[in-house]
């Protein structure tokens, strides 16, 4: 790995693995939600138009879940380094719960949405949303009883890709933390950043399906290799 003095620029992608210690479900883990539910049924268009009930009761549950979760050392230790790095960083997260804003992190973007904000098709506008959608309350903005969850599915389009490809095109390491490599475009990242002359380091609880794409990988809870991880980066 490179002298870590040299490095200036930093993109990190987070995934549900970050979060798991905090007690939030991953996805793809035995047990995981796409365990539980259906994909197609719960995290599509097509699903939400077919069954519009299940899917807003599916998202109130997991909504209300994330208010009673804290953030845990991972986060807090990214939010250090997003405070104390004193070149570019951006922390790209999939996931949609606010525990790397609620550890103090700043320099945050979620690429599939979040939970705690709803956004109505009628008027395209997102508004800070923690009660349930399943009532159908009105949009606070243009009062159309469209509000949905604000939640990239399947087969729709991931949030800011510009910002993200702009940062990856500068960095000059990326790290991925708690993600299976599943799921595209995020799953990309790592090999655009390779191509692009970044270093690039996976710390993760188990290898992901791009793993051998990193030039390091190191293997055990967030909770732990994060909080490492960050002090070599502030030493
Ligand atoms: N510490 C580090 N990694 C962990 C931990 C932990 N404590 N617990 C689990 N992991 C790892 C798992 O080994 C797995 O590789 O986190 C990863 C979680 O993978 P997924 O459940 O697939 O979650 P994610 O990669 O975020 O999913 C991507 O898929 O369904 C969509 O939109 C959803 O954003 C999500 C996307």
């Amino acid at each position: 790995m490179r002298d870590m003095g040299q490095i200036r620029n930093i993109v990190i992608l987070t995934g549900a693995g970050i979060s798991a210690e905090s007690g939030i479900d991953t996805f793809r883990s035995e047990g995981g939600l796409w365990e539980q539910h259906r994909v197609e049924d719960v995290a599509t268009p097509e699903g939400f138009a077919r069954d519009p009930d299940l899917v807003l009761r599916f998202y109130d549950m997991r909504r209300a879940a994330i208010q009673t979760k804290q953030p845990n050392p991972a986060h807090y230790a990214l939010a250090r380094l997003d405070n104390e790095w004193p070149g570019e960083l951006l922390i790209v997260t999939q996931n949609v719960d606010d525990l790397h804003e609620r550890a103090g992190a700043k320099r945050v973007l979620h690429m599939h949405g979040e939970h705690l904000t709803a956004w109505c098709p009628s008027c395209d506008i997102r508004s800070p949303w923690r009660a349930p959608l399943m009532d159908r309350p009105p949009c606070p903005v243009c009062q159309a009883r469209t509000l949905r969850p604000d939640v990239v599915w399947f087969g729709e389009m991931p949030y800011r890709m510009g910002e993200i490809y702009a940062a990856l095109r500068t960095c000059d390491l990326f790290v991925s933390i708690g993600t299976s490599g599943a799921v595209y475009p995020a799953a990309g990242f790592v090999q655009n950043a390779v191509e692009l002359g970044a270093e690039t380091l996976e710390l993760n609880l188990e290898r992901s399906q791009g793993s051998s794409m990193f030039h390091e990988t190191r293997l055990g809870p967030a909770s732990e290799l994060v909080p490492q991880w960050t002090q070599e980066m502030l030493r």
